[in-house]
């Protein structure tokens, strides 16, 4: 790395620090953690969603800017010294410049997904999304697991053969339906519970094995 890239690379460290001089220490550096996968480990109420909030405008206003050596070849002398002059006297009117030149392929807000296990998460997670990133917020995709799945399944599950209308079971319906099955089949009612027969299917979807296949 040059003198140059090397200064550039610190300078613009320093200003994205800078923004987020709110956070301790811990929670900086793992905002600032934008390549590769990252596990935050802390008690409750230690400021968790705090940092997921604020690693998604990171990654939204830095791109790849806190966590790569790369240099843009159209930085110049004067932004570099604009960069490392900055920080000392952060002005909100140079924030705008600031944070264009520290951008490195910041992803569009629906890039990015945050996802959680239950609505009540899912809601916190939207209503702070929005309060730090304005309207942008609507764009992220923040919610449970199963309604990003089931976002992702409507929009693209005529690509693997199904219709767009398809309804979700619950364990009742799949557990009614299995009923129906053993019965349309002759089967043990005993033997083949609807409860065992659910739980063996999800065994054999849990090792990839497909209908075919596990008949063999
Ligand atoms: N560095 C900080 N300085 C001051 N206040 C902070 C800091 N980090 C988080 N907080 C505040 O602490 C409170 C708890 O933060 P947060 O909701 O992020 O914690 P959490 O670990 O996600 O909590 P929970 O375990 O309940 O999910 C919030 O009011 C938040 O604004
Ligand atoms: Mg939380």
């Amino acid at each position: 790395m040059s003198e140059f890239e090397e200064r550039y690379r610190a300078a613009r460290r320093k200003v994205i620090e800078t923004d987020l001089r709110r956070l301790n220490p811990m929670q900086r550096k793992a905002a600032m953690t934008t390549e590769g996968p990252l596990l935050l480990l802390a008690g409750a109420g230690s400021g968790k969603t705090t940092v997921l909030i604020q690693r998604i405008y990171t990654l939204l206003t830095y791109g790849r800017g806190s966590d790569t050596d790369f240099t843009p070849d159209w930085a110049t002398a004067d932004d570099l010294e604009f960069l490392e002059r900055f920080p000392e006297q952060p002005d909100d009117a140079e924030f705008a410049r600031a944070r264009e030149l520290c951008a490195i392929d910041p992803p569009r807000p629906w890039e990015i997904i945050a996802i959680t296990f239950t609505n009540k998460a899912a809601g916190e997670l939207k209503e702070r999304l929005a309060a730090r990133l304005g309207p942008v917020a609507n764009d992220v995709w923040a919610s449970t697991f199963h309604s990003a799945c089931v976002r992702i399944l409507r929009r693209y599950i005529e690509r693997i053969g199904f219709e767009r209308t398809f309804t979700i079971y619950d364990t009742d319906d799949s557990q009614r339906v299995l009923k129906d099955i053993v019965k349309e089949l002759n089967l043990d009612a005993k033997s083949f519970s609807p409860r065992s027969v659910h739980s063996e299917i999800g065994w054999a979807k849990d090792l990839f094995i497909g209908p075919k296949e596990y008949a063999k």
